[in-house]
């Protein structure tokens, strides 16, 4: 039963709009609308785009086309499906939500992830109390954590023999199915699985919301990879959690420092910075750093002084500085990270540390030195050479105070007027949003030709059939009573794209054989990404209120697609069958 549609309408009458949407986006008034900065993590929106309105509760973003009512806003903003926002919803406003089966199996699968986690975070500590997690006990206390830092990370080690982990969770209750898609194992031949961690000491990783999402793996010697990190699952997404964020949230005061690795977060918090995070294994991404602002008004970042270290701090600050925060560096001396800095220090390494992080310039004058360093000041050219690059970063800081700041400051040190900076740097701003504008506009033809498709690869060619296939699987899935018609009457080689064919497939085969065909109950003959994707086709169907009809008209147009010729058949087609064609398609018209 999905959730009826009174509920819905009752929910949506009791959130009012702009109070959700104000909660994550400073809103001002302009007539009968409120606007706003786009608050979505994929839209780095320069000018408030975003606008709401009130009376008829829907939001619209002029920049990145997103739009849509209160439900749409919070599964795009808390990356939630349909289900699971309006569950969210329903708690802020005190409902409860009448109980649903089908249309929440994404939630259903999720939850078993977090289950099989912790169980499995459970078990990892543990063995490390083992005689054969005695080396990774050794070597945790070798690398200084106390007991008490150990226990408080919840750190383990996933023993050598790659199945006990597996056996564990199956004594549990957990299928192969849960496993594979949470990531703890990897199919190995027919129908076997096994452990996907061996012989490492675990760092467990969690959400806000304490949810163990994954684990990140660290090996004892000096075998490649060094990390193995959960890869990405219905519950886990690299690029949207940070490593103990789940603690620093509670200590930022305002402040959070950003670092590069898990041993890295894990000193400072034992030497008492419990404000420090981390990436997980991959570069910082615009929506970490919206994540961070939600918490932080600044950030130290805190990177390896080698030189990849820079470059990501390098990179890292647009990010940062475009979602709203002030953003220091802080540059460990000696080449050192802040994990080996603090430790060489012994009682004193937090008190060093801390008067590097008082000493931590702000990034504009980082950058400024980076920027001089490259240039030798004593030659004309050169002095031009630095003026115009230093031009070229004023003008990306949005704050025009500080802009004053070093434009007095060059002119000071160069022996140049404050005014040729200064028209220079305006200049380069004008360039720049007219390049800002362009940008943005080849990003949205991107997304509207999903040329960057990697499950169907075969969409961006075929949009309209690919997009029927997908609504069509969407209804079948969430309305099965809709189901049993389209199973015997389309063959599945009307499917164009060979993924949604397989997913047809694959349910129709389910449904003929008289199982059930939801998420969870298919999820094992596809891989994680392939999951991913289905539940998204899923998530993003809106609901349908009479799904025979809705079937009835995705079918026409695949019946519509394929009797379109592709380009090559169109030059052999001889006159005759050209005619024939056109006629079918016009006759289908009527
Ligand atoms: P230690 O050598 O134990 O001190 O590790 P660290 O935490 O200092 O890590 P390092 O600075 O070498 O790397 C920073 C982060 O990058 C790590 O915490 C991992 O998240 C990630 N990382 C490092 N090596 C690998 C790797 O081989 N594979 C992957 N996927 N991630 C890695
Ligand atoms: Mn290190």
């Amino acid at each position: 039963m999905p959730i009826p549609d009174e509920f819905i309408q009752e929910l949506k009458q009791r959130v009012d709009i702009a109070e959700v949407i104000s909660s994550y986006v400073k809103l001002k008034k302009q007539g009968r609308n409120l606007i706003g900065r786009c608050p979505f993590p994929d839209h780095q929106d320069s000018s408030p785009s975003f606008s709401v309105v009130r009376e008829n509760g829907y939001f619209h973003c002029f920049g990145c086309q997103a739009g849509g009512d209160v439900i749409t806003f919070i599964r795009k903003m808390e990356n939630l499906d349909y289900v699971e926002a309006v569950r969210f919803l329903a708690q802020r406003a005190g409902m409860t939500v009448p109980e649903d089966d089908t249309a929440n199996s994404m939630s259903k699968l999720r939850t078993r992830i977090y289950e099989a986690n912790r169980e499995a975070a459970r078990f990892y500590h543990k063995m490390l109390y083992t005689p054969d997690g005695e080396q990774a006990l050794s070597y945790l206390r070798g690398r200084q954590l106390s007991e008490k830092t150990i226990v408080h990370f919840g750190l383990g080690y996933s023993p050598r023999s790659c199945y006990e982990l597996v056996n564990h969770l199956r004594k549990k209750g957990f299928t192969n199915a849960e496993l594979i898609q949470a990531n703890l194992a990897v199919q190995r031949g027919q129908g076997g699985v096994r452990d996907r961690f061996s012989d490492r000491v675990m760092f467990p990783i969690i959400d806000v919301r304490r949810n163990v999402i994954g684990f990140g793996g660290r090996i004892m010697s000096d075998i490649k990879p060094k990390y193995l990190n959960t890869s990405d699952t219905p519950a886990f997404n690299k690029s949207r959690n940070l490593f103990a964020l789940n603690f620093a949230k509670d200590h930022a005061k305002g402040q959070l420092i950003l670092v590069e690795g898990y041993m890295d977060v894990i000193a400072l918090h034992q030497a008492g910075f419990e404000n420090a995070v981390a990436t997980l294994g991959t570069a910082l991404t615009p929506e970490q750093s919206k994540i961070i602002k939600r918490y932080a008004e600044e950030v130290i970042i805190c990177y390896d002084a080698d030189q990849a270290g820079q470059k990501a701090t390098a990179r890292a600050i647009p990010l940062l500085r475009t979602a709203g925060l002030q953003v220091r560096v802080l540059t460990v001396p000696n080449g050192k990270d802040p994990d080996e800095f603090i430790k060489s220090y012994g009682e004193q390494g937090p008190g060093r540390f801390r008067m590097l992080l008082e000493k931590s310039g702000n990034d504009a004058e980082y950058r400024l030195q980076k920027l001089r360093e490259k240039y030798n000041l004593e030659i004309t050219e050169q002095r031009i050479a630095f003026l115009t690059d230093a031009a070229r970063l004023i003008a990306g800081f949005d704050n025009s105070i500080e802009q004053d700041i070093y434009i007095s400051q060059l002119a000071g040190e160069l022996g140049v007027e404050k005014a040729a900076i200064r028209q220079q740097v305006s200049r380069i701003q004008r360039i720049n949003s007219k390049e800002d504008y362009k940008r943005q506009q080849r990003e949205i033809q991107k997304n509207l030709s999903a040329v960057s498709d990697n499950i169907n690869r075969e969409k961006a060619s075929n949009l309209r059939a690919a997009n029927a296939e997908e609504a069509l699987i969407a209804v079948m899935m969430i309305y099965p009573s809709a189901a049993d018609r389209v199973f015997r009457s389309l063959p599945p080689e009307r499917f164009v794209t060979s993924f949604n064919r397989k997913v047809y497939e694959t349910i129709r085969k389910r449904a003929q054989e008289g199982h059930d065909y939801s998420l969870t109950d298919i999820s094992g003959e596809f891989s994680v990404e392939e999951v991913s994707r289905i539940a998204k086709i899923l998530a993003s169907h809106p609901r349908e209120n009479n799904p025979e009809q809705a079937a009835g008209d995705y079918i026409r147009i695949l019946e519509e697609e394929a009797s379109r010729l592709t380009p090559e058949e169109i030059a052999k087609a001889d006159n005759d069958m050209l005619l024939q064609c056109i006629n079918k398609l016009k006759e289908k018209k009527k």
